[in-house]
C-alpha cells in the first residue's frame, strides 16, 4: 500500500484570520463542515487568541459549538497562552497548537514577547493540555526568512524545533511564513534539521508567495516529511507578517501527493463544496 500523507487543513484559521471584513460565523461553520465531509482528518477550526490582535477569530467558541463533528476528525485551535488553552478545552477542541517564531522580530510582532518568553507561556499550556488529554502541535514561523530580521539560520530553526519537541509537541510544523523559500534553501534547511530531528516529527507549512509552494512540498516529501498544512482555495495570510500570502491550496498539495504515488484519503469531488464556500469568502 502506498505511503499515507496527512493534509492538515488550516483554511478556517490561517485562511481567514487576516481578512478585514468579518466572515459570518455560519459561513465558517459551513466551511468546516464541508471540509469534514471531504475527508480531511485534521482541521484547524479557529484560534483562541486576543480579539484585539485578531478580530476575525473573536467567534472561536461559537464556531466550535456550531460545527457538526465527523468521526475520526481532530478539530484543532491555536492557543497562545493559558487563557486560550482553557477556552479551547471548554469549547471541546481535540487538539491545540502553540506557536513560536524562529526570529525575534516576528515573535515580538505576533506574540508581543521574545522567543524565550513565549516558551515560558507554553510550559503551563502543555501541562494543562496533557491533563485534559489534548495533544499539542507546535508551529515554528519564519523558518526561512523573517519580514523584520531577514534570513533565518538553519541552526536557529533546529534549536527551536528541538525545544518544541522537548516541550512535548507531537510534531512541529515549519512555517515559511512569507513564502521566501526556494527548493534549494528549503532543501538545505531539511538537510540540517534531519541530522537532529526525525522527519516524522516535522510538517511543512508553506505560503505560496512566489508560486514555489508545490515545489517545496516535493522537496519535503523527498526528505521524508509526510504531513503538510494547506488551505482550501488557497485562502490565507498572517496579520503580523506583512506581505504573507495564502497558504498553499489544499488541492495543489493533493496533486503533488498523488503525482508522487502517495495516498491522502480525501474525496476531491466533495472538496469542491468547500472550495465554493472559500471562493465566496474571497470574492
Ligand atoms: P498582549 O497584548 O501582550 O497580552 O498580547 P495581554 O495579556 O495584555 O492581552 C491583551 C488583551 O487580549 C487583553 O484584553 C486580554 O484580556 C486579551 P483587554 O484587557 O485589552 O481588553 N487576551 C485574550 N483574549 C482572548 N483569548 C486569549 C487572550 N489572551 C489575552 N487567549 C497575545 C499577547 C499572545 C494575547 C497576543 O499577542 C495574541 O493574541 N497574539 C496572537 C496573534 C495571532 O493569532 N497571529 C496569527 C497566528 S500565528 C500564524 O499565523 C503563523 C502560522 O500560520 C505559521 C506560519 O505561517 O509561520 C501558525
Ligand atoms: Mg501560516
Amino acid at each position: 500500500m502506498a505511503d499515507h500523507v496527512t493534509v492538515f487543513e488550516v483554511g478556517p484559521r490561517d485562511g481567514l484570520q487576516s481578512l478585514g471584513a468579518q466572515v459570518p460565523t455560519d459561513t465558517k461553520i459551513d466551511l468546516i463542515d464541508a471540509l469534514s465531509r471531504a475527508g480531511l482528518k485534521k482541521i484547524e477550526a479557529t484560534s483562541f487568541v486576543s480579539p484585539r490582535w485578531v478580530p476575525q477569530m473573536a467567534d472561536a467558541a461559537e464556531v466550535m459549538a456550531g460545527i457538526t463533528r465527523a468521526e475520526g476528525v481532530s478539530y484543532a485551535a491555536l492557543t497562545p497562552n493559558l487563557r486560550g488553552l482553557e477556552a479551547a478545552v471548554a469549547a471541546g477542541c481535540d487538539e491545540v497548537a502553540v506557536f513560536a517564531a524562529a526570529s525575534e522580530g516576528f515573535s515580538r510582532a505576533n506574540l508581543n514577547c521574545s522567543i524565550e518568553e513565549s516558551f515560558g507561556r507554553f510550559a503551563p499550556i502543555m501541562r494543562q493540555a496533557q491533563e485534559n488529554g489534548l495533544r499539542v502541535r507546535g508551529y515554528l514561523s519564519t523558518v526561512i526568512a523573517c519580514p523584520f530580521d531577514g534570513p533565518t539560520p538553519a541552526e536557529t530553526v533546529t534549536r527551536w524545533t528541538e525545544r518544541l519537541l522537548e516541550l512535548g509537541c507531537y510534531e512541529v510544523s515549519l512555517g515559511d511564513t512569507i513564502g521566501a523559500g526556494q527548493p534549494e534553501t528549503v532543501g538545505r534547511l531539511f538537510d540540517a534539521l534531519l541530522e537532529r530531528v526525525p522527519a516524522e516529527k516535522l510538517a511543512g507549512h508553506f505560503h505560496d508567495t512566489h508560486g514555489q509552494a508545490g515545489a517545496l512540498v516535493e522537496v519535503a516529501l523527498d526528505h521524508g516529511l509526510r504531513s503538510f498544512d494547506a488551505s482550501v482555495g488557497g485562502l490565507g495570510g498572517c496579520p503580523y507578517a506583512p506581505g504573507a500570502p495564502g497558504n498553499i491550496d489544499t488541492r495543489a498539495v493533493l496533486s503533488v501527493i498523488e503525482a508522487r504515488g502517495f495516498e491522502h484519503g480525501i474525496d476531491i469531488n466533495a472538496l469542491q463544496k468547500a472550495e465554493r464556500i472559500a471562493a465566496g469568502i474571497s470574492a
